[in-house]
């Protein structure tokens, strides 16, 4: 990418965060902030309660699950102000257990792939649950989504929010140490929700954590997302192969269909005739964030909807970012307000470091070692236009 470029694309990410905090000041002033309440929401088979607690601030409301602290329904006004939820999840916990594709889960202890679920550090090889055909996806057959969480409120100034607290214990999944981890879902006053994740481990561990919600700013059930337009501020990108495994390389995205750089649709080029779009029946890719990791959350996309008007950027401290296109739904499932999930709608933007970093000692590390801690945030703003 030339300097110039670069340039604007800074220029534009500061000028778009101040838009947003501008106009959801203005949008949400009146919102009342709600100090967060629980509810029940259903049992599990071994009689475990699962809460869902609502939380509310800046004119957004979000519901979370103790159970996976599962993002249930995020409900976001459109420019005439109506809520809508734009999260897609069911009605009811048992759905949730048997056949969830990470709906708004939190993932840990690797957001995405490991190949052949195997990874060598300090000389010790750790053999992780294959779920993912031949490899081991988003920390295995019973991930962070599919365990309980320790919610507490949260109130600090004008934010309120969440803290989620579990401790994963040492060879849990097959990975090494006992994991201690802290996520924090905060909404500020100005209609912003952002994700702190903190880990500390006893043993040299690996960790990818990240938040799973499939978007649709047109609202849950409303159909394909593929009008959506999409800007990401990534130049390069990380090829994967049939097993849906980065090869190593990073590849530019200028003159492919993974060129999200200026807005354009999501659909626009998903049927273009390209290997890897063929190998994933769309877009499931990790970007590469030009800004690389950064020590405070900084600008990554745009995402927005005609129709609604509903926009959101995100903000984050990771290197990469994990764009799904919604394509293994195949109208199986029934949704929140039951209707069918079809192919395209909704989308996943996850926030992460790269699939597959254990075994490939050119990506950016996702080792963690004891004394240290796992650091990373994400903000979604959102505006309207
Ligand atoms: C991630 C993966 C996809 C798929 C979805 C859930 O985005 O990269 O391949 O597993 O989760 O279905």
């Amino acid at each position: 990418m030339s300097t110039s470029r670069r340039t604007v694309l800074a220029a534009g990410a500061a000028a778009g965060l101040a838009a947003t905090v501008l106009g959801t000041t203005t949008a949400h002033a009146a919102a009342p902030r709600h100090s967060p309440s629980k509810k029940h929401f259903g049992t599990l088979a071994d009689g475990t309660v699962v809460d869902v607690w609502t939380v509310g601030n800046g004119g957004i409301r979000l519901q979370v699950l103790s159970y996976g602290g599962i993002i249930h329904s995020l409900e976001v006004p459109d420019a005439e102000g109506r809520l809508a939820n734009i999260a897609l999840g069911f009605d009811n916990l048992a759905d949730y257990v048997a056949k969830s594709p990470y709906f708004g889960g939190l993932i840990g202890r690797y957001g995405n792939r490991i190949a052949a679920g195997r990874f060598t550090l300090d000389g010790h090889t750790y053999q992780l649950p294959l779920n993912d055909g031949a490899n081991s996806l988003h920390g295995g057959t019973r991930g962070f989504d599919k365990q309980m969480w320790h919610v507490e409120p949260l109130t600090r100034g004008s934010d309120t929010g969440l803290v989620l607290t579990r401790t994963s214990p040492d060879g849990e999944m097959g990975y090494p140490g006992t994991l201690k981890v802290q996520v924090t879902y905060t909404l500020t006053a100005r209609g912003a929700w952002r994700i702190d994740y903190e880990a500390t481990t006893d043993r040299p561990t690996v960790v990818n954590l990240t938040s799973h919600t499939y978007f649709n700013l047109a609202g849950e059930g409303s159909g394909s997302v593929y009008d959506h337009t999409l800007e990401l501020a990534a130049s390069r990108y990380t090829p994967i192969d049939a097993g849906l495994i980065p090869t190593g390389e990073l590849a530019r995205v200028a003159g492919t269909p993974f060129d999200f750089r200026c807005a354009k649709p999501v659909g626009r080029d998903i049927r273009e005739g390209d290997q890897q779009l063929v190998r994933a029946k769309g877009f499931d890719h990790n970007w590469v964030l030009d800004k690389g990791i950064s020590s405070a959350p900084r600008y990554a996309l745009t995402l927005a909807e005609p129709t609604s008007g509903r926009v959101m950027r995100m903000y984050t401290t990771e290197p990469g970012l994990q764009f799904y296109s919604g394509n293994f739904l195949d109208a199986t499932l029934v949704g929140t307000s039951g209707h069918i999930y079809r192919q395209g709608d909704a989308l996943c933007l996850e926030a992460q470091h790269f699939p597959d970093s254990p075994n490939h000692p050119a990506f950016p590390s996702t080792v963690l070692r004891p004394g240290t801690t796992y650091r990373t945030s994400t903000v979604h703003s959102f505006s309207t236009r």
